[in-house]
């Protein structure tokens, strides 16, 4: 038997989850970066594979969607969709990642809506995955073990709440409106930037331009890898919709959302 871990987690909450869910002595796929998209992935009979993905727009991230349905092959493995949202709402997010996985011959026996700290801001579900999440997580993971190995039944999609075919949630802005920021990228201070490459590295799209990093070349997810993980603090996003929305976060969603964990 297989303990397998596949996880895109820009800002690294995906990946937090996924592990306190799988374990240490699990086989793990990071398909957060380019390099790690490359290629198919493929599992089977005998494997049990915990999915995880972030919750962007109420939806699975558009732009690893396609991978996901053409590249991620169950051959019969058992998995368990997990995705994190932070604090705002999971939407249609677990019931499309279910829908994915089972039309990829996945038999999906649990899944899980994780409430962790939003990628935008640390006002909304400050710190999570914290200790007694990751001891709730880790429980779900040994419960999700138990029901593999006594053979139990696949959820109902009736059972995943959601709609896999639902439109992406629009981000509203301070007046109510949608908040149009698209096309924003992040802004660079110059005066920090030291040309060290780590933002370069981490763009799960490789859209930062390596001989000047204050270029955003490609398409910007908005995932804010690049932004917590540059040593200098260098990089935010000064787009005033993007603002707008998510001061419009942090002024309606402060409330602690509860994780929602099927099985
Ligand atoms: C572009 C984008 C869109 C997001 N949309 C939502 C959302 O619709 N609902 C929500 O509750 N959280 C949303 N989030 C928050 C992430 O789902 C959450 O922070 C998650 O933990 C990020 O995973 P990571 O840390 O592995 O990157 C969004 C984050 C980003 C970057
Ligand atoms: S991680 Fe920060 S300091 Fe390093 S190149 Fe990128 S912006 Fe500059
Ligand atoms: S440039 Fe955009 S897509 Fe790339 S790491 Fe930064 S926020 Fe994410």
């Amino acid at each position: 038997m297989g303990m397998k871990g596949v996880y895109f987690s820009p800002c690294g909450n995906v990946e937090k989850t996924v592990r306190a869910m799988a374990g240490p002595d699990a086989g793990y796929t990071d398909i957060t970066r380019p390099a790690g998209r490359r290629g198919d992935i493929s599992f089977g009979p005998g494997d049990l594979v915990f999915v995880g993905v972030p919750v962007y727009a109420g939806r699975v991230p558009n732009k690893l969607s396609p991978f996901l349905a053409e590249r991620l092959h169950g051959n019969g493995a058992a998995a368990v969709a997990v995705v994190c949202f932070g604090n705002r709402s999971f939407d249609n997010a677990l019931a499309e990642l279910y829908a994915i996985l089972t039309a990829n011959g996945f038999s999906v026996l649990a899944g899980a809506a994780v409430a962790t700290e939003h990628s935008f801001t640390d006002k909304l579900a400050p710190g999570r995955p914290n200790e007694a999440d990751l001891a709730q997580l880790a429980g779900f993971g040994a419960k999700c073990l138990e029901k593999y190995q006594a053979g139990g039944p696949a959820l109902a999609a009736a059972q995943v709440p959601g709609d896999p075919a639902a439109p992406y949630y629009t981000p509203l802005g301070t007046d109510g409106q949608p908040a149009k920021f698209l096309k924003a990228t992040p802004s660079v201070d110059p005066m920090l930037c030291t040309r060290c490459g780590q933002c370069v590295y981490v763009c799960p799209m490789g859209s930062i331009d390596r001989e000047d990093p204050g270029k955003t070349t490609g398409i910007c997810i908005k995932c804010h890898a690049c932004v917590h993980k540059c040593p200098h603090k260098a990089r935010s996003f000064t787009d005033a919709a993007f603002l707008s929305h998510r001061a419009m976060l942090e002024q309606n969603y402060q409330r602690p959302a509860e994780s929602v964990l099927l099985i």
